[in-house]
């Protein structure tokens, strides 16, 4: 039984965590969501200093909350990659510090690993092979989870993320940093069949895929978000001009798309690769629309899908923690010379451990 202390610091959560394998002891979030809200987004250098400022109080407030002693600690992580260069380096120079004051091991983590790990959390009997939709800010993934460390991408984005296409089009509607939650909750009042809207497809090209001769041909499992910005761009500016902006209907339009475009893609994946269980990660989990969708498509299938709770959708140190317990029982740990990385393939997260 491992006990880990976990500093996620990779982007605007500032976040300290204990777990003991898949047991959150303690979980402190500090959002800096109203910090950056005047500029509509996160801002690198004000993330690394709001870093500086809090988090050695979130290291003290989670181990009062766990009720527990350094003593009773056996492994110090941070995330390491991807992030904010600026934002990781805090979180990850605090952890190899505490490490080397209280003589433990440090482990890097790979911040899409957190996200996987995310769902254990919820459901602990779970174990690989599964299909984990990583959907978040920074990422849009479908990955074969094969074993603890051994992952393989099957499909991507090929621009925005699913959250980066919330958040610009929640600006687009003038609707308020971080999209997501603020289009979630107005969708509710609108008709999602309101406007048809292009799902975004990939084409193959001529001499790829399987398809029927002459039949255009996409990528089954890769998504695409720019074309569908651009829509909603056009139907603005079309709608601005004919009177007030119908926001609830474009809201619902617009997120009943991008889950459509989600929930297909992973469900095409998991029938592909015989996985019958999908877990979802990352900030898009929490939204309602492709929590509906997914669930029924994965029900007719006689598929599993699980979704972490919200606050263990969106960043937090305690998927980090679980991530490091499971590398930390498998006798693995990380080099105090590990630096961090803007980013890191997820198939390279062994190169993290020594
Ligand atoms: O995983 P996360 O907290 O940070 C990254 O690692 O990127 O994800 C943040 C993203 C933001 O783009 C935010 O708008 C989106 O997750 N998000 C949502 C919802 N809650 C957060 N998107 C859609 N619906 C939501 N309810
Ligand atoms: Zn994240």
């Amino acid at each position: 039984m491992a006990v880990v202390l976990a500093i996620e610091t990779s982007c605007d959560e500032t976040a300290v965590a204990i777990v003991k394998n898949r047991q959150v002891l303690s979980s402190v979030v500090s959002s800096q969501i109203e910090l950056h809200r005047t500029y509509g987004g996160v801002v690198p250098e004000l993330a690394s200093r709001q870093h500086l400022e809090w988090v050695n109080p979130a290291i003290a407030q989670a181990l009062e909350e766990a009720e527990l002693s350094w003593a009773d600690i056996d492994g110090i992580a941070a995330t390491v990659t991807p992030g904010l260069v600026g934002a990781l380096l805090v979180g990850t120079m605090a952890a190899k510090s505490l490490a080397m004051l209280y003589s433990k091991p440090f482990l890097g983590v790979h911040h899409l690993e957190g996200h996987i790990h995310a769902t254990y959390l919820d459901q602990p009997t779970l174990t690989p092979p599964f299909l984990c939709l990583l959907v978040s800010g920074g990422h849009t993934s479908l990955i074969h989870v094969k074993a603890s460390g051994d992952y393989a991408t099957l499909g991507q984005t090929r621009d925005d993320a699913a959250g980066e296409a919330f958040d610009k089009v929640a600006r687009l509607l003038d609707l308020g940093y971080p999209g997501g939650p603020a289009i979630d909750k107005l969708a509710r009042q609108g008709n999602r069949k309101a406007f048809k809207l292009p799902e975004g497809r990939i084409s193959l090209g001529k001499h790829q895929g399987k398809g029927q001769q002459g039949k255009a041909k996409y990528h089954p499992y890769d998504s695409s978000f720019s074309g569908l910005k651009t829509a909603m761009l056009r139907l603005t500016e079309q709608l601005n001009a004919e009177g007030p902006l119908p926001v609830a209907d474009l809201a619902a339009s617009f997120q009943h798309t991008v889950a459509q475009a989600l929930t297909k893609r992973a469900i095409a994946c998991a029938r592909d690769f015989d996985l019958t269980t999908i877990a979802v990660g990352g900030g898009v989990a929490a939204n309602s629309e492709l929590r509906h969708q997914l669930t029924a498509a994965a029900e007719a299938e006689g598929f599993q899908a699980f979704f972490p709770p919200i606050d263990l959708c969106t960043d937090n140190a305690a998927m980090i923690a679980c991530a490091a317990c499971e590398h930390l029982a498998l006798g693995r740990s990380s080099s105090l010379q590990l630096n961090v990385q803007s980013r890191t393939p997820l198939e390279k997260v062994m190169s993290l451990y020594d």
